[in-house]
Parts: C-alpha cells; structure tokens; sequence
C-alpha cells in the first residue's frame, strides 16, 4: 500500500477510502480507533449493486458491542475486572464480591457485599421437579451435558421470569431482573453438585446457606453422612481464586453467545445454558479437559519431543497453548501456577505437573511457538489443579461453568440495557447456486450416492444385519413387504441400488 502521508490532511479522524472501481472517495469517520462497517455499503460499483461488506471468519477483528466490563491487552498480558487487575482480585476478594463488581460495576461495601451473599445463598435450593429431571438421566450421563440441559428447564419453573411469555419489556424491571441473577448464581452449584453426584452414584446433597458459595458446592460435592461436614479452607480459597480467575473474559465464546442469543431477548435461563454449550467445546472450556487427556496421552517425559514434533507438523494440538487475544503469557495461567503449589502442599504433588512443566519449558523455547506467539493460556495449569483436588476430568467444563456464569449476567444486563442493541444477525457472502429448476423425483439422475451420506454401522446394527429376517418388515422401513432372506442380503440390494455402501 502507498504511504500518502504528505499529501493528506492531519488531525482528522477519518479515513479518506478511495474505491478504485469508480474512482469515488468516501470519507469514513473513526470513533475509538474503529470504523463502522455499515459505512462501508454506500462503497458500490452500481446503484443496484448490495454494497461492501466486511468478511470476518471467527471475528478477528470486529466490535459488536461497547462494553465497561473486562479489559485485556493481549500483548502486554495484561487482564482488568471493571478497572481492577486480576491479580488483586483473585488475591484479595471472593468470588461473590468479583460476580457483584462485574454486575453492578463498583466493588460492594460491607452491607451491600452481606446483603448479595445472603441473597444468592438464599437462592441455592432448586425445585424438586428439577431434582427428578437430573434423576432421570443415565447413570454416566456427562455432568455438563445435564447442566446444560437443567438451567435450559430452568426456564420452565420461572414463567414470570420469560419475555415471550410475560411480555419483552419484562426486563425493564430491575427487581425481576436481579430475582433471575440470584437464582441462577445461587442454584448453578447445586445443580453442578447433583450432576457430579449422580455421575459417582451418590446421593444429592441439599445445600447449607450459611456456608461460602465455594465452601457450600464442595459440601454439596462430598458430603457423605457427617451432620458437620465441612471442606478444607485451603481448597475452598482454591476454589475461590479459581472461580474468580474464570469469571469473565470480556468476548470469548460463550459471552459472544451470550450477547448472541440474549440480543433475541430470549429468558436468561435459556440464553446461560446456550452459553454453557458454547463454554463446552474442546477449543474453549473443554481445553481444561482436552489438555488433561493431552498429559496422560504423552505419558512421560521422554515422549515430548516426539510429540511437539506432531504438533509442529500440525498433526496434533498442543491443548492449553495459544490464545486468541493473549499474545504473551496468559495473566490466569501465572496465578494458577502459585495456586497449584497450595495444592500440591496439602494433597501431594500431580505426576502430570512434571510432564507439564517440560512441555511449557520446551514449547517456549521452540521457534514455532515463540514465533506465532504460542503461550499457555488458563487451560494449561487448571486442568492439573482440578485434578489435583480430586475432580474427575469431565467436571472441568462444569467447573469453568459456575464462574463464568457471573460473567454472561453482567453482559447480560449490559447487553439488554444496551439503547444500540440490536439482534444480532451477520452476512454472509453467498457462493452457491441461484435460480434452479426444480426436477421431479423420476428425472433424476441415477448416479451412486456420494460418500459424504456414508456412516458407520452400531455393533447392534452390525449383529443384526447378518441375522436372519423371519418376518417382512413394515412399511416404516420403506422396504417392500415381500422381502425375505437375511437382513444383510436385503441391506445389500438396497445398497447395490444407491451404489455405495451406506451403513444404516
Ligand atoms: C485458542 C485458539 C482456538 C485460538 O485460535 P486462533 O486465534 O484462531 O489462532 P489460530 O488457529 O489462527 O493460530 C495461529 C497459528 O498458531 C497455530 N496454533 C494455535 N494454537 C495452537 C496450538 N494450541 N497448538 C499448535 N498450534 C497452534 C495455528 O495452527 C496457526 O498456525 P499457522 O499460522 O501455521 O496456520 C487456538 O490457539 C487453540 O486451538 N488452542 C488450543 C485450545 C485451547 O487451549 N483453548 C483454550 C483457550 S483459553
């Protein structure tokens, strides 16, 4: 690109864009060091044309909203609840503290900290109703697949609490709003808990509200029969600096999500658990337990270098590495560090930690990480910690869930008080075919069906398709009544007739 710096005039916040098709200049106003995109559609080559859009897989670069929430600069590793860095809170503060300052945006004063922590620990019962949904799940069910599934049916016990029900201003009402931040922080850990103790085969514990949050969730987690139980501190602070390094991250994923789904100002129980989905991905909360399994996978080591090897050759990924806005070490991973040694000294050191430690010393000394600016990132060292204390592997994303939780409420709150919100809704640059004839089922053609329609056939499946079919099956099954023989022989004229192997 040319430098026309001279001939330009200074001082003006725009951008002088020239489009070259028509020879037309365009002067684009620049607010907060970024322009807005739908300045750039009045860009066309005809007045029929649509106009210019801005192409963005994965939002590398676009704003969707204005937030006062979290600040990161990524290349300085630097992380800010409301103005405080991380450090100070997760040194200082508790998690309930952190949730009040991301949704209220000021620290509470000591009546107004009392008040939220009596309110949300008033809120950590969940409906009985509830309790026979969790019940009802199988026996290994993932305990983030039932968290996700109960705070969606939390949505069914609040209908005062859902705009397409009580009306989409409902949330105009600050009270009814607070009412749903209450419940959905006060019942998450109970409901955490229930699916952690139906995944191990116990008995759901009911909470204790004159406990801490963290203290109350690792009560509700391994209480057996004791009438005092109480957790170790040192694991509840744990928790606590853990809870409140994962609390927000300004737009990852699932707070994208969050804006994303609550921009249709859908209930906030339906639009937490979309973000929960979102949080259980092995490239965002399931990293915590992908890095995890990355660890035992290596084994020892001696097997690193042949590893990172694989890596390099892109073969694999190094779970707990790299980020999408932390170009330098990630500020959650260096606490973390210091809150693996509290757990070590009290439950004895995690083998994995040595095999970690060698993968981040060797990764950080390798050109191709130092070179795409590859650090580990909070994943890396929680994973070991959780496992640490005890938690099984799919706990993680459950365990990131309950934190980050404050997090998608304050944005929440800011995106529905937001006067600029609107649904979110992209473009996209449309490729395909336009204006076919449609052809009648006879007329098509008659080649084999592709290999994308293939899938793979169950042990059950494959057990009954070499089995003898004594009665003709029913016209559910869309094969003609007067079929007989084995189920593979019919199977296989079906498949002679598409041409390919499908495995049903
Ligand atoms: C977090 C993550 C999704 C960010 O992705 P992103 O911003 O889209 O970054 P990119 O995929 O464009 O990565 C840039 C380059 O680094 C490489 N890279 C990024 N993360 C990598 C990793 N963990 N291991 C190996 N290579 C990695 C990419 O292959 C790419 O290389 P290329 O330039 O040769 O193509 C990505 O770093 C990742 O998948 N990390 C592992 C999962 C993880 O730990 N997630 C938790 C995040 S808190």
């Amino acid at each position: 690109m040319q430098n026309q710096e001279q001939d330009q005039p200074k001082g003006k916040n725009t951008f002088t864009v020239i489009d070259n098709r028509t020879g037309k200049s365009y002067e684009i106003p620049i607010t907060q060091e970024t322009v807005k995109s739908i300045d750039f559609r009045q860009m066309k080559e005809s007045p029929s044309d649509f106009g210019t859009m801005i192409y963005d897989p994965g939002y590398y670069n676009t704003a969707v909203c204005k937030s006062q929430i979290t600040y990161i600069d990524g290349d300085r590793g630097i992380l800010e609840y409301r103005g405080y860095p991380i450090e100070h809170l997760a040194e200082n503060s508790s998690f309930l503290e952190v949730a009040y300052l991301l949704i209220y945006g000021d620290l509470p004063n000591m009546e107004q900290l009392n008040l939220w922590n009596t309110k949300i620990m008033n809120h950590t019962f969940i409906h009985e109703n509830l309790i026979q949904l969790m019940k009802s799940f199988r026996y290994d069910a993932h305990p983030m697949g039932m968290l996700i599934s109960s705070v969606s049916a939390m949505s069914t016990f609040y209908p005062e609490a859902n705009p397409a029900l009580a009306g989409v201003d409902i949330y105009k009402n600050k009270q009814l709003m607070n009412k749903q931040i209450f419940r959905i922080l006060g019942k998450l850990p109970t409901i955490a808990a229930c699916a952690y103790r139906h995944r191990i085969g116990r008995p759901y514990n009911n909470p204790i509200n004159s406990l801490s949050y963290t203290e109350n969730f690792l009560y509700m987690l391994d209480r057996l029969s004791e009438s005092n139980y109480k957790p170790h501190p040192t694991l509840t602070r744990a928790l606590d600096k853990l809870f409140i390094i994962h609390a927000d991250h300004e737009l990852n994923c699932s707070t994208a999500t969050m804006r994303q789904i609550s921009s249709t100002l859908v209930d906030p129980y339906t639009a937490v658990a979309g973000s929960a989905g979102a949080l259980y991905g092995p490239l965002h909360g399931g990293a915590t337990e992908a890095v995890l399994r990355m660890l035992e996978q290596i084994g020892s080591v001696e097997n690193i270098p042949a590893f990172l090897e694989e890596v390099k050759q892109k073969k694999k990924k190094l779970m707990g590495f790299g980020h999408r806005v932390y170009k330098s070490y990630d500020p959650r991973a260096k606490i973390l560090k210091s809150v693996t040694q509290e757990i070590f000294n009290l439950l004895g050191k995690n083998p994995l930690m040595v095999i970690a430690t060698e993968l981040e010393r060797l990764a950080l000394s390798d050109s191709y990480f130092i070179n795409r600016q590859l650090y580990p990132n909070v994943d890396f060292y929680s994973g070991i910690i959780y496992k640490s204390m005890g938690f099984p592997t799919d706990m993680f994303p459950v365990l990131f869930s309950i934190p980050r939780a404050a997090g998608w409420l304050a944005h929440w709150v800011e995106n529905i008080s937001d006067p600029e919100l609107r649904i979110f809704r992209p473009r996209q640059i449309y490729l395909g075919r336009r204006g076919m004839t449609y052809v009648p089922l006879e007329n098509r053609n008659t080649e084999p069906i592709p290999s994308t329609l293939s899938s793979y056939a169950s042990g059950l499946s494959s057990r009954r398709d070499v089995s003898e079919v004594l009665y003709s099956f029913d016209e559910s099954c869309a094969i003609p009544k007067t079929a007989s023989g084995s189920k593979s022989q019919i199977s296989q004229s079906i498949e002679q007739s598409f041409g390919e192997k499908l495995s049903l």
